[in-house]
């Protein structure tokens, strides 16, 4: 515990769910040493960035939000108060010990897989201030044996089921920063499960950066898949909802639709990354499927639940992509007819082999590209919100709405709805009869 007033902190998180997921389990470290959260940066004497790598903007995005911590510390110190930052994340992965040269006023970097060290390290500075640290380690012991227990922080949670990626898709720096696959056993996963359930969460969201190759062992080491997992974690009175993202096209097992058919608690909805419609661009990628190999899986999953919606990522301007190359990625969007996805220009990572091919895809090519996409999916996305209207939902209040008396969540599909409602719904389930639509979110009354 900290001695004198009250610390407060305040967590930024950048990029995916998984770092959704660790930020929260950094909150509860915090909160578990007697810090409170602060309603804003400039009230929080630990700031932690958690940083995203992925693409280059995300990556530069981090430093110029540093540059205005520092502003802001910097003001702080002038009314005789200190503040603590730091980095954690997939930039301090790739960065090492850069990050601390291009922002020397950073107290502490941790990667990925090296944030459970969170308590400690703030501590350490805390009690000497001039201490610095680095730990990049990427180290063989599970990060998730050295954290507390995980808390719930809301009716919706993250549950970080495997970590890491063995997949080296070319453009990728996620095997870089994040390493190995490494799944968790079953118990472990249970009762973090049973403990979010306990705490609050009514909706699990199981992760993994490629989750459905998850092969965790049980309790007699016998090694489990992400069905098996799925069809435990149901079993929880609770739970009332489940998801898992983010899927690999070509490690969607038979068990795993089966799951889509079986388990009423499973949404019926999908994230199953793409990326490319061409053929010859998913061999370029080191993608193992093809086209055809990805609409025979979306097939199976629409015979095994035909209300499934799919939502999927996409890269244009991959190198050597041409015209017909994208004609193929438009194609397969108006085969699947996405009801959500989420698309990018391809971005140069150091160190990826993507990075240095040949016919890199010029700027302009790349921008057009990404908005034609965009035009097509944003159309599937709107006419699938619109065709939601005058159907009842079951809805996962989540926070308040922009208006007054008006609350935030998601539908089954993973639709943003607003609606007139009291504050005591949050993180409860409730009907909610839709009333109008656009192409990012639902407006509904409260049945
Ligand atoms: N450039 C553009 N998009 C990328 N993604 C991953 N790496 C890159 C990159 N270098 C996208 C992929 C992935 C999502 C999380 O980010 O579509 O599925
Ligand atoms: Fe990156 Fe490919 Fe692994 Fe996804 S599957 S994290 S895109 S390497």
């Amino acid at each position: 515990m900290l001695r004198g007033m009250v610390k407060k902190y305040f967590i930024k998180t950048f990029g995916c769910q998984m770092n959704v997921y660790d930020s929260n389990r950094m909150a509860n470290m915090l909160e578990d040493m007697g810090l409170a959260p602060a309603q804003n940066q400039k009230d929080a004497d630990v700031v932690v960035f958690n940083t995203c790598h992925i693409r280059e903007k995300a990556a530069e995005k981090v430093f110029s939000d540093l540059g205005r911590e520092y502003e802001i510390k910097l003001e702080r110190a002038e009314e005789g108060k200190d503040t603590i930052i730091g980095v954690t994340g997939c930039v301090v992965q790739a960065e090492d010990a850069e990050i601390l040269k291009r922002a020397p006023y950073v107290d502490f970097a941790l990667g990925p897989l090296r944030y459970y060290r969170l308590k400690e390290v703030v501590e350490e500075i805390f009690n000497k201030r001039d201490a610095k640290l680095l730990d990049t380690e990427f180290s063989a012991v599970s990060k998730f044996d050295n954290l507390p227990e995980n808390k719930s922080l809301g009716g919706c949670s993250f549950l970080a089921i495997q970590e890491g990626c063995n997949n080296f898709c070319t453009y990728c720096v996620v095997p870089y920063t994040r390493g190995v696959e490494t799944s968790r056993p079953v118990s472990d996963i249970l009762k973090e499960a049973r403990r979010l359930a306990e705490t609050g969460s009514v909706e699990l969201n199981l992760l993994g950066q490629n989750v459905n190759s998850y092969h965790g062992e049980d309790e007699n080491g016998k090694e489990r898949n992400l069905a098996y997992l799925l069809n435990k974690v149901a079993e929880i009175d609770g739970i009332k909802r489940l998801r898992y993202t983010t899927s690999y096209p070509a490690d969607v097992d038979d068990d795993l639709i089966l799951c889509h058919k079986n388990l009423k608690k499973l949404m019926p909805y999908l994230h199953l990354p793409i990326q490319s419609g061409s053929d010859v661009i998913l061999k370029k990628m080191n993608r193992r499927h093809t086209r055809d190999d990805y609409l025979r899986v979306v097939e199976k999953l629409k015979e095994a639940n035909p209300d499934i919606g799919m939502s999927s990522d996409f890269i244009v301007g991959f190198p050597g992509e041409t015209d017909e190359n994208f004609a193929k990625t438009l194609e397969v969007v108006n085969r699947v007819k996405y009801i959500q996805a989420f698309s990018f220009k391809y971005s140069k990572r150091p160190g990826t082999p993507a990075a240095v091919m040949d016919n890199q895809v010029e700027e302009a090519v790349k921008k057009e590209r990404l908005a034609v996409l965009q035009e097509l999916l944003f159309d599937y996305q709107l006419k699938f919100n619109q065709g939601s209207v005058g159907k009842v939902m079951p809805v996962l209040f989540e926070g308040n709405g922009r208006h007054k008396g008006q609350l935030t969540g998601r539908t089954p599909y993973m639709q943003n709805l607003y609606a007139k409602a009291d504050i005591s719904l949050i993180n409860k389930i409730v009907e909610v009869r839709v009333n109008g639509a656009s192409m990012n979110s639902l407006s509904g009354e409260v049945l």
